[in-house]
C-alpha cells in the first residue's frame, strides 16, 4: 500500500505548522513537524556542551543519540534519552543551535533516514525546508509557504506578547532575517522553493483565509 505525503517548505515564521497541522488534521493525515526533530539534535548538542556550529563535536553526538518521536493527544512530542523535550526545544537559544546543526551535513544524512521513514509508514503532511527538494521528492503535492519577514516578525511579537514575554520588534525582525540566511545559504539542502511546489504567500492573509487557501490548493493538485 502506497502512502500520501504532502510537503510544506518555507522560511521560519512563516505559519507553516499551524497551516501544516490544520490541514493534517482535516485530511486524517500525521502532521511530522521536522524542524522539531532538529531542535531535538540541537539540544542534545547543548546537553553535551558541544559548539552546534562544529561538525567535529556535533557529529560524534550522532551515535547512539536516542531520539525518539511520538504523539499525545494528537499532538507530536519529541524524546531525548527518554526525556519529554517537547517544551524545551521551543527556546531562543535552541533555534539558534538548531540552525547551526542543521548546516552539518552529518546531521542532515542522519535525519533524511528517519524522516523518509515516517512516510513510508503512512499519509503525512510534513513541514520542514528540504522537504519537497530533498526529503520526499516525489511528495504527492508541494507547497512552499512563505510571507514577508515584516510579517512574520509581527505575527512572532504577537504570539510572544500573548505568552506574556517582553519582546522587541526589530531583535525579533533582525533574528528572522539572519536565521532565512543561514537556511538560504548552507550549502547542503538549503531552503528554496522545489521547481514542482506551488508557492503561497500569507503576507496578506489571515489565519483562516490561509487555511482555506491551502485545502483549497492541495485538493486541486490531489484531483489531477
Ligand atoms: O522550523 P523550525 O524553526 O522549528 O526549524 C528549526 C531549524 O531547523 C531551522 O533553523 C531550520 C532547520 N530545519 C532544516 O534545516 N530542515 C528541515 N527540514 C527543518 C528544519
Amino acid at each position: 500500500m502506497s502512502f500520501k505525503s504532502i510537503a510544506i517548505d518555507g522560511p521560519a515564521g512563516a505559519g507553516k505548522s499551524t497551516l501544516a497541522r490544520k490541514l493534517a488534521e482535516k485530511l486524517g493525515y500525521l502532521y511530522v513537524d521536522t524542524g522539531a526533530i532538529y531542535r531535538t539534535v540541537a539540544l542534545k548538542a547543548l546537553w553535551e556542551k558541544a559548539d552546534p556550529g562544529d561538525p567535529a563535536q556535533v557529529a560524534p553526538l550522532l551515535e547512539g543519540l536516542e531520539l525518539h518521536m511520538g504523539y499525545e493527544n494528537g499532538e507530536q512530542k519529541m524524546y531525548l534519552e527518554g526525556e519529554d523535550v517537547s517544551a524545551a526545544i521551543r527556546r531562543h537559544k535552541v533555534s539558534g543551535a538548531a540552525s547551526q546543526i542543521s548546516a552539518i551535513p552529518e546531521v542532515r544524512a542522519f535525519l533524511l533516514d528517519f524522516q523518509r521513514k515516517l512516510a513510508r509508514e503512512g499519509n503525512v503532511v510534513m513541514d520542514g525546508r528540504d522537504i519537497g527538494t530533498v526529503v520526499l521528492p516525489g511528495a504527492d503535492v508541494k507547497i512552499f509557504l512563505t510571507a514577508a519577514p515584516e510579517a512574520r516578525a509581527r505575527r512572532r511579537l504577537r504570539e510572544l506578547e500573548q505568552r506574556g514575554e517582553p519582546a522587541d520588534f526589530d531583535a525579533i525582525l533582525r533574528d528572522i532575517r539572519d536565521r532565512d540566511w543561514q537556511d538560504e545559504h548552507r550549502p547542503i539542502a538549503p531552503l528554496r522553493q522545489a521547481a514542482d511546489a506551488v508557492l503561497l504567500d500569507t503576507t496578506d492573509l489571515d489565519l483562516g483565509l490561509s487555511v482555506s487557501r491551502l485545502l483549497a490548493l492541495v485538493k486541486e493538485k490531489m484531483a489531477q
